[in-house]
């Protein structure tokens, strides 16, 4: 098939979605002898208008997991808002060491639906948002090549083809996709206020440089007292990790739990990024 454009389409609140989507896109493109664009829906203003895209697009679209799945304050953006029209598409997710459960599937699936063929997809190991040492570094010069792998062979698929194909790629997975992943207590149970964490601010290192303002994928920060998240938090750690002076942090009794839950159970294991053709 004849592609004319690749596409990096990406929610990436700390990055390493970003650079996987962005450098298996450029090798695509290169392969492919087509032109590259890339487009991030981090911020709210990005959500307001849609995406279409045509038969000679390839669309490569990124998401890290959430929960174990596609993010939910992602999802109706993804589902109403982002259209193909027979595009050729890669589903690629990030995920932080423990699992991506159906994040794959899920993503796969809302594609499929939107009039786009999935002809290949990824799942890949990022550091976690919430973790200094669960999957850090990662993805690192293993998982590179994996996407490189991918950008590949997704290239000979895409040369290869005729016209685009009957069934999407096959990808890891349960469908009917599962509920969401719940963090649990020692007893076993669904951990109190998890969901109402928000992060809080350290004012003796805060230098008001307005970042964590700009970035918030939700907009929730208030621009006039930065320590305030008065909307929504989804977690994903963005104010944290892109805070020059590391003044953001949660402090929360039922996060820090769920942290370190997760770093005894999947910190000393690595998981493997993977790939599906
Ligand atoms: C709210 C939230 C839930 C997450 N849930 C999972 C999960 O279910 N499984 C997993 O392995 N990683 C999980 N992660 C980790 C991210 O998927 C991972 O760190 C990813 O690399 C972040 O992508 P980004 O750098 O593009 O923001 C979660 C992260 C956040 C913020
Ligand atoms: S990014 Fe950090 S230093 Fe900058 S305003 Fe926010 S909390 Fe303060
Ligand atoms: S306030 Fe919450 S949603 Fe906004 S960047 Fe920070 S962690 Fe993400």
């Amino acid at each position: 098939m004849n592609i004319k454009h690749v596409w990096a389409v990406y929610f990436s609140p700390t990055g390493t979605t970003k650079k996987v989507v962005c450098r298996l896109s450029q090798s695509i493109a290169r392969g492919l002898d087509a032109s590259w664009q890339e487009y991030s829906f981090n911020l709210p203003e990005a959500r307001q208008r849609d995406l279409s895209f045509g038969p000679s697009d390839l669309v490569i679209l990124g998401v890290p997991v959430y929960a174990g799945r596609v993010p939910n304050q992602m999802l109706p953006f993804i589902r109403d808002q982002i259209h193909g029209v027979g595009t050729l598409a890669v589903p690629v997710v990030l995920f932080g060491n423990r699992n991506f459960d159906d994040g794959l599937m899920e993503l796969r699936n809302v594609l499929a639906v939107n009039g786009f063929y999935p002809i290949a997809a990824g799942a890949f190991v990022g550091q976690h948002s919430f973790s200094e040492i669960l999957g850090a570094g990662r993805p690192d010069d293993q998982d590179m090549a994996l996407v490189y792998e991918l950008a590949e062979q997704t290239i000979k698929k895409v040369l290869e083809l005729k016209e685009p194909p009957n069934t999407p790629v096959s990808v890891e997975g349960q469908d009917p996709i599962r509920p969401y992943y719940i963090p649990k207590n020692s007893q076993g149970e669904p951990l109190k206020d998890f969901l109402k964490a928000k992060p809080i601010t350290d004012l003796n290192k805060c230098i008001n440089c307005g970042l964590c303002v700009i970035n918030c994928p939700m907009g929730s920060i208030d621009p006039e007292n930065i320590s305030q998240v008065v909307g929504k938090c989804i977690k994903c750690c963005g104010c944290i990790k892109g805070c020059p002076t590391g003044a953001k942090y949660f402090d929360s009794e039922s996060f820090l739990f769920h942290r370190k839950d997760l770093e005894d159970r999947y910190g000393g294991v690595r998981a493997e990024s993977r790939i599906f053709l």
